[in-house]
């Protein structure tokens, strides 16, 4: 009878938990991980270019995302910004791989 109870509390709990770590990225796994750059290289990349150095859009290299803000691009990347042809992402993507994304790129570290 007891067990019945603190099964499920203690599950409400590990959530509470998880969403309490915010921003937390660690929730992205090294096969996400492997299919977001994926993603990267061949959906995105068709319009900033295989290497990200721009095309349709403009580049995505570390160099270039510089100085913007993190929270910035991520709404650009979730929303899109359809009147300039960028797709929003949110119905393919989770505010945490999008996070996981710019993180990435913002330090050059696209394999
Ligand atoms: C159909 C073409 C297209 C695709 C596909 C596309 N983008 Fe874009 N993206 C654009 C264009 C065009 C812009 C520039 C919009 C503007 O001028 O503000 C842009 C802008 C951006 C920006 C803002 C860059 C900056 O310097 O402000 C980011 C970040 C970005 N895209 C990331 C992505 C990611 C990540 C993906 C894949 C999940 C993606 N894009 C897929 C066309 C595309």
């Amino acid at each position: 009878m007891k067990r019945t109870v603190q099964i499920p509390l203690l599950f409400g709990l590990a959530l509470l938990m998880r969403a309490g770590m915010g921003e937390a990225w660690a929730d992205v796994s090294a096969e996400q991980g492997e299919q977001l750059i994926y993603l990267l290289r061949q959906d995105c990349g068709s319009c900033h270019g295989m290497t990200l150095r721009g095309g349709l859009g403009p580049p995505l290299t570390r160099e270039a995302l510089a100085g913007k803000r993190t929270d910035l691009l991520e709404d650009i990347i979730y929303y899109g910004k359809p009147e300039l042809a960028m797709p929003g992402w949110q119905g393919l993507l989770s505010r945490e791989e999008i996070h996981w994304l710019v993180e990435r790129l913002m330090k050059g570290e696209v394999p």
